[in-house]
């Protein structure tokens, strides 16, 4: 399976819910930097982690994926038999949902490894019970996310595919730190509530105009992100300044994503960024692309 990243093109945060979680209102896209996963028949469940930050992901029973293939095998009543194989081009712990996307393309790979085809709207629950962002790596393409982000609607869009600088981190940042943050800063009235709204970014997406997209990009966690890794302005500020139509914190960070013009504007603004030093590394990426795939078209 090929899973997606994704960007958060517009995330609106609410405020903190009894359940410790955050209402979100949020429009993702899905990037084409992605991990790939494979699984194959097995006596027991494993994982086998390679790529970008593998050193990092956990490869016991905390792993999302084996925590995904556990959930459909006790779904679906059969024993949890499969070697995962994964290799990572999502940045680890970067904002842009590669442990979500391993997650999702572990249900879908198991679901046909074992034959269980227990449908698109239980592989959506499994998924939202797995993590916030794994129902949207299922979907792909563009979605207004709402609840944890798990509610999803399609978004009309004009055909258009964007093109994307990505400004990786030396190191991750811990999602509920960063929401955390975001609560310490609004308890103290030091930033206002939501600023997110999504409505700019849905009529740049039905014009299918880059431009007005890049000045529409807005992300409620920047400033909890930015409060903890005051380093991010780096690449944000070299971006705006190498021409980027828009520069925003992904998710939760660090990852920061700067839209560009096209293809060869989005290699161009990698290159000033490695030039500027200002990031661990850079990856273009273009978006939206479909959510789980088969890579080979073999398993089914
Ligand atoms: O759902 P997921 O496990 O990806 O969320 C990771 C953490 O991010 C949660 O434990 C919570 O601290 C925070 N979060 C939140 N509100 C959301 C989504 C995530 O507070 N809607």
């Amino acid at each position: 399976m090929r899973a997606p990243s994704k960007v958060n093109l517009t995330l609106a945060v609410g405020p903190r819910r009894p359940d410790g979680y955050h209402d979100l209102q949020t429009l993702f896209c899905a990037l084409s930097l992605g991990d790939e996963l494979t699984a194959t028949p097995a006596p027991d469940l494993s994982v086998r982690v390679t790529g970008e930050g593998a050193g990092h992901v956990p490869t016991d029973e905390r792993n999302l994926a084996v925590r995904a293939a556990r959930a459909l095998a006790e779904h679906a009543g059969v024993p949890a038999r499969a070697r995962l194989d994964i290799r990572k081009g999502i940045p680890v712990a970067g904002g842009m949902a590669g442990g979500s996307a391993d997650a999702a393309a572990a249900l879908v790979a198991c679901d046909a490894l074992w034959g269980t085809r227990v449908g698109r709207d239980a592989l959506h629950d499994l998924a939202a019970g797995l993590g916030s962002d794994v129902p949207f790596a299922l979907l792909g393409g563009l979605a207004l996310g709402t609840g944890r982000g798990e509610l999803l609607e399609p978004v009309p869009a004009a055909p258009v595919t964007y093109h994307w600088a990505l400004a990786l981190a030396p190191e991750g940042l811990s999602t509920p730190a960063v929401f955390a943050e975001l609560d310490r800063q609004r308890d103290s009235g030091r930033v206002p509530g939501s600023v997110a709204s999504p409505e700019p970014v849905l009529t740049a997406l039905r014009a299918g105009d880059p431009v007005a997209l890049g000045r529409a990009l807005v992300n409620d966690l920047q400033p909890a992100a930015l409060a903890l890794r005051p380093a991010l302005r780096g690449p944000l500020e070299a971006g705006l300044a190498l021409g980027a139509l828009g520069a925003v914190v992904s998710g939760s960070g660090p990852t920061v994503a700067l839209l560009a013009r096209d293809a060869a504007d989005a290699e161009e603004l990698a290159a000033g960024l490695t030039r500027d030093g200002v990031c661990a590394a850079v990856r273009t990426a273009t978006g939206p692309v479909p959510g789980v795939a088969v890579l080979d078209g073999g398993a089914f």
